[in-house]
């Protein structure tokens, strides 16, 4: 895949994107989103790819946010679209991708790059990570979901208090409350988020992904959680993957998932 704003490499089953815009400290625009949907799109199809790690290049920045340039001169509408079209091409759709996906977090992840970093199914962060949503200061309000996965994450107390005040946390504090999994040296940030997709990818894709979808049904208005994961756990039953993978435990062997 060849892109202006991102890179794409996979190996082994695991694929990287790296967001590389590093003069601007990573700011998405609109074009970057653009590509980032694409890249998930063809990789989530991609049945040789089991885990997805989103970063940034350089050693500076995961994302400093939403392209403030690009929006500067937006009215209302505008305004709205840009949320809704961001949210429905990225945001959301990180979200409830099949395949599963770990932000590496190694540096500001600020605004739409902490959104970015809280859209993925779980976060792993640098030391010198800085994360926060400062959209107050510049006289908006997170609109990639922020006001919504923040309290989800964090809590209600916590999050209004980082909104309110724009304010960073360290690596350290985030973990402390949840917001990132782990926190390790910025140098092996890379290798260590791979060391836990090589843990997942010993699992049954099909599973995952329908384990992935459960999750998220309890944080979606309207929709039963419980029974949303009654109905994908009975469906698990009618995979090959559940086949292999309750036949090797009785034959005392690894599984060998086909994924399907
Ligand atoms: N949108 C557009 N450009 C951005 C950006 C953003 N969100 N964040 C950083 N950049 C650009 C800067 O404009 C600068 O470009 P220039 O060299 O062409 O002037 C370049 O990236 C480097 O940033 P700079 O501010 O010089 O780096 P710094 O080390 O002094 O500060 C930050 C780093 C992250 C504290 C600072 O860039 C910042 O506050 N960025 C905006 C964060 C934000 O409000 N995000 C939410 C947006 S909704």
């Amino acid at each position: 895949m060849a892109f202006e704003n991102i890179l794409t490499e996979t190996d082994n089953g695991i694929a990287q994107i790296t967001i590389n815009r590093p003069t601007k400290l990573n700011a998405l625009n609109k074009d970057t989103i653009g590509e980032l949907h694409e890249a998930f799109k063809v990789l989530d199809a991609d049945a040789t790819v089991k885990v997805i790690i989103v970063t940034g290049s350089g050693e500076k920045a995961f994302v400093a946010g939403a392209d403030i340039a690009e929006f500067a001169h937006f009215g209302v509408e505008g305004g709205e679209r840009l949320a809704a079209e961001g949210q429905a091409m990225l945001f959301d759709f990180v979200q409830n991708l099949g395949t599963p996906v770990i932000a590496a977090v190694n540096g500001f992840a600020l605004g739409g790059g902490l959104e970015l970093a809280m859209a993925c199914h779980f976060r792993v962060a640098g030391d010198n990570a800085k994360m926060g949503l400062p959209e107050v200061s510049l006289g908006v309000i997170p609109g990639y979901g922020g006001t919504q996965r923040l309290p989800q994450l964090i809590g209600k107390g916590r999050a209004m208090e980082m909104i309110m005040t724009a304010g960073m946390v360290t690596a350290e504090d985030a973990k402390a409350w949840g917001l990132v999994n782990h926190v390790v040296p910025q140098s092996e940030l890379l290798d260590f988020t791979k060391g836990i997709a090589a843990k997942i990818m010993k699992n049954s894709p099909v599973a995952i992904s329908k384990a992935i979808k459960a999750v998220n049904a309890g944080y979606e208005a309207g929709v039963n959680g419980f029974i949303s994961e009654i109905r994908a756990f009975g469906e698990a039953f009618g995979t090959e993957d559940f086949k292999e993978g309750t036949t090797a435990f009785i034959e005392k062997r690894k599984a060998n998932f086909p994924g399907r």
